[in-house]
């Protein structure tokens, strides 16, 4: 697909495959909140380095399979590049790996024998890999790098460390979010000397007026790019979203709102509700989602990060929580315009309180009854948690 507005991100990339192809192995770790490009990227430079012919091996990190042993390494190496061979004795080495780990508990509980073996498997996969770039170049593009499973990114630290005298240009995404810290193996790649960061930031309202003019010509680009910045702060599935939806923000809008939520943390979509129900009330909000505010505010923070809110915590379009019109979401909805204060629920937030200190749920009621209206968005999970207290 085409890629807008990225050309000199995805210049450095391919100034980085050149000097791979002459053998200086480049390491790059691209960086962008979810939905600013980040795959997007990665898939486009698959498909260059496929074209100039060098072999793309690729993997997707996952959530769920964050404690999935070497997982991460099965699907680099289940590229067609790797041959029978090799994949059999690799996947020998990763199954007594797994019987080891199963007997001796986690990698970090230390225990020599379990690194002993992690390392063989580093060691022959990192070989492997080498060897495959004496045939032709590799690119290893390695997506959401923040949830590679642990033995993987042992193995992947390995190769790195080795990576400059061989035809690899090895590259890692990561999300950015304001509370998540790098884990161990991102803090290791950005510590490297030549590791190339390449950040994925909003697109500006003359990026967003160029997607509009690809789709609906340049008259009407002049005419939108303002609202549809402001709309989708410049986040590119917000404004693709747009686009289907044009005139108004309707159901692309408000599924490209969950999807980005879903993918930058599943919690984000129960905190953005708290926000639809009270809109600016940050004090109430952290009752309401039972967080401390030290927890809350870096969350909050990511909803400005993938361009639902503005800088002051309000959604940028009614849209963002669901359709108003409905009646299931039609309180939620008017708490969601941008500004608006919600008197009755901030009334009744503050019976609710009362309630609390007479010993019943504080939060059963008063977050109940908005959320259950529109329940579609929210999960049953994030209202029961907020019952615990
Ligand atoms: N620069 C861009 N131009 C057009 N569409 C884009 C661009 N960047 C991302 N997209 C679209 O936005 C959506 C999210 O992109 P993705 O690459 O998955 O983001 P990330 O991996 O950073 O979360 C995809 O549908 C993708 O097609
Ligand atoms: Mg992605």
């Amino acid at each position: 697909m085409k890629v807008a507005e990225r050309e000199r991100q995805a210049q450095v990339l391919g100034r980085l495959l050149d000097e791979a192809m002459r053998a200086q192995g480049n390491v790059a770790v691209v960086s962008g909140a979810p939905g600013m490009g980040k795959s997007t990227l990665l898939a486009a430079l698959s498909d260059q380095a496929a074209r100039r012919g060098a072999a793309p091996l690729v993997a997707t990190c996952s959530r769920a399979e964050t404690g999935l042993a070497f997982g991460v390494i099965g699907q680099l190496l289940s590229s067609a590049a790797v041959s029978q061979t090799d994949r059999r004795q690799i996947g020998e080495l990763i199954g007594a790996a797994g019987e080891l780990a199963g007997r001796v508990g986690g990698l970090m509980d230390g225990a020599g024998e379990l690194v002993a073996a992690v390392q063989a498997v580093a060691q022959l996969a990192g070989a492997v890999l080498t060897k495959l770039t004496e045939h032709s170049p590799v690119v290893l593009a390695v997506d959401d790098v923040q949830f590679a499973d642990q033995p993987s990114a042992l193995c992947l630290s390995y190769l790195v460390r080795r990576i400059r005298p061989i035809r690899m240009l090895a590259v890692f995404s990561r999300q950015e979010i304001s509370w998540r810290q790098p884990t161990a193996f991102q803090a290791e790649l950005l510590r490297l000397p030549r590791c190339e960061l390449v950040r994925l930031a909003p697109l500006s309202e003359a990026d967003v007026a160029s997607m509009i003019e690809a789709e609906l010509g340049s008259q009407v680009a002049g005419r939108l790019a303002a609202r549809f910045h402001a709309i989708s702060g410049g986040s590119p599935p917000l404004v693709k979203a747009l686009l289907a939806d044009h005139p108004e923000p309707a159901d692309a809008y408000s599924l490209a709102v969950l999807s980005c939520l879903g993918s930058a943390d599943p919690a984000l979509a129960q905190i953005a509700a708290g926000l639809a129900v009270l809109g600016d009330g940050e004090a109430d909000l952290g009752r309401l989602v039972g967080l401390e505010a030290e927890v809350l505010e870096p969350r909050l923070a990511s909803l400005g990060q993938v361009g639902i809110t503005d800088a002051g915590h309000r959604f940028r379009h009614p849209r963002a929580i669901g359709d108003p019109g409905q009646p299931r979401s039609a309180a939620a909805g008017r708490a969601a315009r941008p500004g608006r204060r919600v008197g009755v629920q901030r009334r009744s937030v503050s019976r609710a309180r009362g309630r609390a200190s007479a010993g019943r749920c504080p939060r059963q009621r008063r977050v109940g009854d908005p959320c259950a209206r529109r329940g579609r968005a929210l999960s049953d999970r994030s209202r029961a948690s907020r019952c615990r207290g």
